[in-house]
C-alpha cells in the first residue's frame, strides 16, 4: 500500500468540507452532523469546526467526501509502473493514488515503465497543460546513467538539438551537466517519446539508467520513497505559471 505523504494544504473546518465538497448548505450539513451521518477517519463526529486534513477519511452516510478543489501530487514513480490511466500489461501510476476516481487524473509529463522519479498529477487540465506543452519551457531533469563514457563535446551537441531518427525536427537545446564519466544531468524543454534515450542514442550511447528529479521548480521531495505521493503544497502549485 502507497504510504500517504501530505502537507496540510486543506486543513479546513469540517462543514466548509463537506459544503465545498458535496454543494449541500452549511445548514445541511449542520443538520447531518447532528443526525451522526458524518465520520471522520472511522469516528462518527457531530463537530462542525472539527479541522480535517487532505489525508482525512471524511464519509457522508457511508459514503467517501473527496477533499474539495483541485488536487495536486507528486509521485515518486517505481520501476515496473506506466504512466497511463489504464494497462492490460502493467500496473499503473495511478493504481498508487488512493483517493476515489485517481483514474481521472491528469498525468503530466509520462515517464517510460523503467524510467523512475518525479510524476506530477493532477485534476486541473490547463494547469496540466502548462507543465507539458513546449510554449512553456517548464524544463525537466532527468538524471541520466549511461554505458559507455560521455564526451565533452555531448554539450554541445545537446545545446545544438540533435535530429532523432523518424523526425524532422531537431531537438530543442537541451542542457548536459556531466557529473562523472557515466552520468550527467539533462534538462529539457519538450517531453518527446523517449527524448533523454533517443537523444543520447543519436549521440552513439545508451542509457542504463534514468530518473527525473524535479519538474521547472516542483523538486522530487527527498522523504518520498518509491510508490509514495503526497500533495503539492500552494508555492509548488503557484510555481507552475
Ligand atoms: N526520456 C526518455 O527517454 N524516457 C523517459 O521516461 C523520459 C524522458
Amino acid at each position: 500500500m502507497a504510504l500517504f505523504y501530505l502537507w496540510f494544504r486543506l486543513k479546513m473546518r469540517l462543514d466548509k468540507y463537506l459544503s465545498q465538497s458535496t454543494g449541500f448548505s452549511r445548514k445541511e450539513v449542520k443538520k447531518m452532523l447532528h443526525k451522526g451521518m458524518i465520520s471522520v477517519d472511522g469516528e462518527v463526529t457531530k463537530d462542525a469546526s472539527l479541522h480535517v486534513a487532505a489525508d482525512a477519511h471524511v464519509l457522508m452516510e457511508g459514503y467517501p467526501v473527496e477533499p474539495p478543489g483541485d488536487k495536486y501530487i507528486m509521485l515518486y514513480k517505481p520501476e515496473g509502473f506506466v504512466c497511463s490511466n489504464d494497462d492490460g500489461t502493467h500496473p499503473t501510476v495511478v493504481s498508487l493514488i488512493e483517493l476515489p476516481r485517481a483514474d481521472e487524473l491528469h498525468i503530466c509529463g509520462r515517464l517510460d515503465v523503467d524510467t523512475t522519479g518525479l510524476v506530477l498529477l493532477t485534476s486541473n487540465g490547463k494547469w496540466a497543460h502548462r507543465i507539458t506543452s513546449p510554449k512553456h519551457k517548464t524544463g525537466k531533469v532527468y538524471r541520466v546513467e549511461t554505458a559507455d563514457p560521455i564526451p565533452q563535446e555531448a554539450i554541445e551537441q545537446f545545446e545544438t538539438g540533435l535530429m532523432l531518427a523518424s523526425e524532422r525536427f531537431r531537438t530543442k537545446p537541451a542542457r548536459l551537466e556531466i557529473l562523472s564519466e557515466h552520468e550527467a544531468l539533462v534538462t529539457l524543454t519538450e517531453g518527446r517519446y523517449h527524448q533523454v534515450k533517443r537523444m543520447f542514442a543519436a549521440i552513439g550511447n545508451r542509457v542504463v539508467g534514468l530518473h527525473r528529479e524535479s519538474v521547472g521548480a516542483i523538486e522530487l521531495d527527498e522523504m518520498l520513497e518509491p510508490g509514495e505521493y503526497r500533495f503539492l503544497s500552494d508555492a509548488e502549485v503557484e510555481s507552475v505559471q
